[in-house]
């Protein structure tokens, strides 16, 4: 087993009726009044919870901020910062999926940055974000794992570039998961949380066999239990316990537990992320057009946890190669049974140059060695996505 370190230092508070919570926690991390609750599209507005929230927190002095879109754009991320400046918030409570949390996340460092924030984006030298505003998270779309990791990931549309951060500081203080908010969701995001979180323990398992075999099982566990429940809830999403079970596998697939002690691929994301950037593809669409065709081109490195994953969740039966073969195109038929298309072509047709653009931007990254073994390289990934036209 790998040595690791981990610290999950977000409360989480689970269930049904827990959003009379809110106003304590706030309270256990803040002193002050000034709190901004930010917000997607109006989801919340149109389901009355926005209403319900605001009599919650009475108490405080209450400030809005409305629009952090699917994919947080940069721009209006820096629209948030400046109104904390001129407010003098203290607290910031992301209400909503994955976007609202990353964007709430980048917020919180951004607003006491003295540069441009995108060169921390970038990764530039020295630029890194050395305090963050307290903040904390009402979820309302099982996926990311974003309401207990420290990760955010963040859109620049005009420069097509969609760019990761995170580290200790940018923990949630508290994430409030009531699974009764997936009853509201579209059968869209109901597929993409699957997969979402599907792929997140993939990419954490999928790798080679590892001697660490609590963390193996823990992540056979969740990728069973979501093909237990994938089409269920899609279809049911108002079964409470589909919906719970959906929220609780999301948090665990991505709260930083499967990757102690184990090696870890991430491949899968990094191209998908390049094709939200290039394409505006939803976020976990991508990982379902890409992680087959990773699968296969990195066959021979990735066959035996194939066979392993083939036989333990699948339940499938002959050689290493067989059973590994099969795996891959169970996975992908799963994904399709949950509505999402799994190539390039079914969602834009201005595919051609995407997998040389990739490449190119990878070899400018100097990312020249993705995955487990760091021996995917940016030609691999070109031909990866070819494959996935
Ligand atoms: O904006 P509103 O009107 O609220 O609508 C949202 C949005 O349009 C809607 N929605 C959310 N909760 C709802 C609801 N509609 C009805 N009822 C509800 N209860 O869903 C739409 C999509 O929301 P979004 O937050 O974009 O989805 P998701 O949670 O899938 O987040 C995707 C983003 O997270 C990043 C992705 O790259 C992408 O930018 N990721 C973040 C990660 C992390 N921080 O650890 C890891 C992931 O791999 C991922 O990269
Ligand atoms: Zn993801």
């Amino acid at each position: 087993m790998n040595n690791f370190e981990i610290t999950t230092p977000t409360t989480i508070v689970f269930g049904k009726d827990q959003i009379n919570r809110v106003s304590d926690l706030i309270s256990n991390h803040y002193s002050g009044k000034s709190v901004l609750v930010l917000y997607g599209g109006g989801s919340i507005e149109r389901s009355g919870f926005l209403a319900q929230l605001k009599g919650e927190l009475s108490a405080f002095d209450l400030h809005l901020f409305k629009g952090i879109e699917a994919n947080p754009e940069f721009d209006t991320l820096m629209k948030a910062v400046e109104y904390i400046r001129e407010h003098n918030i203290g607290f910031l409570l992301a209400v909503g999926g994955g976007s609202v949390i990353d964007g709430v996340k980048f917020i919180s460092g951004a607003v006491n940055y003295a540069g441009d924030p995108w060169e921390v984006l970038l990764r530039e030298p020295g630029k890194v974000f050395t305090n963050a505003l307290p903040f904390g998270c009402i979820l309302t779309l099982p996926a990311t794992g974003s309401e207990s990791n420290s990760g955010a990931v963040i859109s620049r549309s005009s420069l097509k570039e969609k760019r990761t951060m995170g580290g200790p500081l940018f923990f949630p203080k508290f994430a409030i998961m009531d699974p009764t908010f997936v009853a509201t969701l579209p059968k869209r995001q109901l597929a993409n949380g699957v997969i979402d979180a599907f792929t997140h323990t993939m990419e954490q398992y999928l790798t080679f066999p590892s001697d660490n075999l609590l963390q193996e099982r823990y992540a056979e566990g969740i990728l069973s239990t979501l093909l237990e429940i994938g089409q269920g809830v899609v279809e049911n999403p108002t079964d409470y316990k589909l919906a719970s079970n959906l929220m609780w596998c999301a948090n665990q697939a991505l709260n930083g537990l499967l990757r102690c002690g184990v090696a870890t691929d991430w491949a899968t994301h990094m191209i998908g992320h390049e094709l939200t950037a290039l394409h505006g593809i939803d976020h976990a669409q991508t990982l379902a057009i890409i992680a087959p065709r990773l699968y296969e081109q990195q066959f021979e490195q990735k066959k035996a946890k194939l066979a392993q994953y083939g036989r333990r969740v699948w339940h499938k039966t002959g050689t290493d190669e067989e059973v590994a073969q099969e795996a891959i195109v169970e996975t992908e038929q799963f994904f399709r049974s949950l509505g999402v298309a799994t190539h390039i072509s079914d969602y834009t047709s201005e595919y051609s140059e995407t997998a040389a653009i990739i490449r190119q931007r990878f070899e400018e990254r100097n990312w020249t060695g993705l995955g487990e073994r760091q021996l995917l390289t940016p030609a691999d990934a070109e031909q990866i996505v070819l494959n996935a036209y």
